[in-house]
């Protein structure tokens, strides 16, 4: 293999690495596109297997807030940071973390508000209050500190209303986005999936749950939930699989025997190769792609931080979600394309009409 073989490519703008001895965490910053406003997107906190992984994590979800931007109707570009941190966040002493935030802060700081950055898997919004020390350049930081709180609940009801959505186009239900009796499957219960969980169990659903963290499942099974191996998630016949953890869950050959009718999630980048839309379709099963669905949290903090919605203006575009999604299902079906292409030509419209 040649050495240009080797060398990933990108259509972003920029891409900064950094390394601090002193925590043993990567930093990896990624900008996607300004075209049509300054660069917003998570800190996504965790292990990866090499700092090659992290870029690439950084780098696809970077383009993928650029896509969540414009398919949202929001006046912002798409970033995104992730930190490969030397151990998993639990095992930090807090002081070792702290440190983390503020070397996390100055990069950030120094892109002087092209890029913004907000709440991600493994940060939070006491985190984001850490970064404001030392730089405005955060989204999201604690109620309690006169910030709008993260993005998570907003996230949480735009996920559920695209369900609602998925299934009536499934023709599941009561044909009106009515989940009741319908088996859904949460995979991942964190600030999101947990939230979904409650919308979804509120609303009579079936509820199965699967997370990595026992104790997570053990809550929801409290409340009468029924608990699924995380490696069984997509072998568990379900009507709704809600992907909630970390992306990657589907590829063709998954998407092949997935044995449920609607995918609906919070993840970003759900689905891990081009074909995994392609057999979905061809299966019948309805997939909401996970940059319209997953918009609430971008909604909220976008709308509350930078054009000054207050939390109905947010409450009601987040809802806006599920017939945006209602468009994107006709729009597939009357061209004969996968829904994420819809929504993919969606955002690209927004894209190209702002240049
Ligand atoms: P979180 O870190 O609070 O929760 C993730 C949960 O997934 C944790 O409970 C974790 O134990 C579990 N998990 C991890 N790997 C798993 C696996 N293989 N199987 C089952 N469970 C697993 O993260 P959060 O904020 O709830 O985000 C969830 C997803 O939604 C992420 O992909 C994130 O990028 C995306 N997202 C989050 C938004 C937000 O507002 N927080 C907005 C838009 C997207
Ligand atoms: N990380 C979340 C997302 O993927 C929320 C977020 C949106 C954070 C916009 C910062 C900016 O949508």
């Amino acid at each position: 293999m040649g050495i240009a073989m080797m060398v990933p490519s990108w259509d972003g703008e920029l891409c900064t690495v950094r390394f601090d001895r002193e925590t043993g965490a990567w930093f990896v910053i990624a900008v996607h596109s300004t075209r049509l406003g300054p660069a917003s997107g998570g800190t996504r906190a965790m292990v990866y297997p090499s700092v090659g992984d992290a870029v690439s994590d950084a780098t696809r979800l970077a383009a993928a807030m650029t896509t969540k931007m414009a398919a949202a109707g929001l006046p912002m570009g798409g970033g995104k940071s992730v930190i490969a941190l030397p151990a998993p966040r639990a095992a930090l002493d807090g002081a070792h973390w702290r440190r983390i935030l503020q070397v996390h802060a100055a990069n950030v700081q120094e892109f002087d508000g092209t890029y913004t950055t907000g709440p991600d898997i493994g940060t939070d919004s006491a985190d984001m209050d850490v970064l404001r020390e030392t730089t405005p350049f955060a989204f999201g930081r604690s109620t309690a500190t006169g910030g709008p709180g993260s993005g998570a609940p907003a996230t949480a009801l735009g996920v559920f209303t695209a369900v609602r959505a998925a299934v009536a186009e499934a023709g599941l239900g009561d044909g009106n986005g009515g989940v009741a009796g319908l088996r859904v499957l949460v995979q991942g219960l964190g600030a999101v999936g947990a939230r979904v969980a409650e919308l979804a169990a509120e609303a009579c659903a079936e509820l199965l749950v699967a997370d990595v963290d026992p104790e997570r499942c053990t809550a929801a099974a409290a409340r009468g939930a029924r608990i699924v191996s995380p490696t069984e998630v997509t072998r568990t016949r379900c009507d709704v699989v809600v992907p909630c953890a970390t992306g990657g869950l589907l590829d063709a050959r998954v998407a092949r025997t997935l044995p449920c009718a609607v995918v609906a999630g919070a993840a970003n980048n759900q689905l891990a190769d081009a074909d995994a839309a392609l057999v979905l379709a061809r299966r019948g099963i309805v997939y909401a792609p996970d940059f319209v669905a997953n918009a609430g949290g971008a909604i909220h903090l976008v709308g509350r931080e930078v054009l000054g919605w207050t939390e109905g203006q947010v409450t009601r575009r987040t809802l806006q979600i599920g017939r945006t999604l209602q468009w994107v299902f006709a729009d597939a079906r009357t061209h004969g394309i996968t829904t994420e292409q819809a929504a993919h030509d969606l955002a690209a419209r927004r894209l190209t009409h702002a240049a």
